[in-house]
């Protein structure tokens, strides 16, 4: 099981959070924003690449749920508005299963987690951190 901690990437107009072990790694951050997200660098996360709105927008397109944003003086976090109470999840093909809306992810271990924004769950049985997509779908082949 992969480690579960929050890193925060800290810029003049925003701070970016990022949830390692939620990342598909579907690189929809790094390529449609390049200036922000720099997976070949340490850290990988550049907050003042681009500009806020711009930023914040991206974030949102995060299939995972892995990115959020931080205000800067508090630590709510928000990800996409939520603008309804309607609970989506998507197929995504030869992928993980999209959630979007408010779920509870009961584990073996009897944790309980409550999810707000968005997660991937594993469907290709692959994952090294389930019931979450870790991207191992793709290097396992899996089709459906
Ligand atoms: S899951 Fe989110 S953080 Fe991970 S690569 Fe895709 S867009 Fe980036
Ligand atoms: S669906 Fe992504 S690791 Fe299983």
């Amino acid at each position: 099981m992969s480690i579960e901690r929050t890193i925060r990437y800290t810029g003049e107009e925003v701070t970016i959070l990022w949830k390692q072990h939620l990342c598909t790694h579907s690189k929809k951050c790094w390529q449609n924003l390049p200036a922000v997200f720099k997976p070949g660098e340490r850290p990988w996360i550049h907050p003042d690449g681009a500009d806020g709105p711009r930023i914040i927008d991206q974030v949102c397109q995060c299939p995972s749920g892995a990115l959020s944003i931080a205000e800067p003086t508090t630590t709510s976090e928000t990800n996409e508005p939520m603008n309804d109470e309607t609970t989506t999840i998507e197929l995504a093909p030869n992928g993980p299963l999209l959630v979007k809306g408010t779920i509870q992810v009961k584990h073996a271990d009897g944790r309980v987690e409550v999810k707000e924004t968005k997660c991937a769950l594993c469907r290709c049985g692959a994952s090294g951190n389930k019931p979450y997509c870790d991207g191992s779908h793709r290097s396992s082949g899996f089709q459906g």
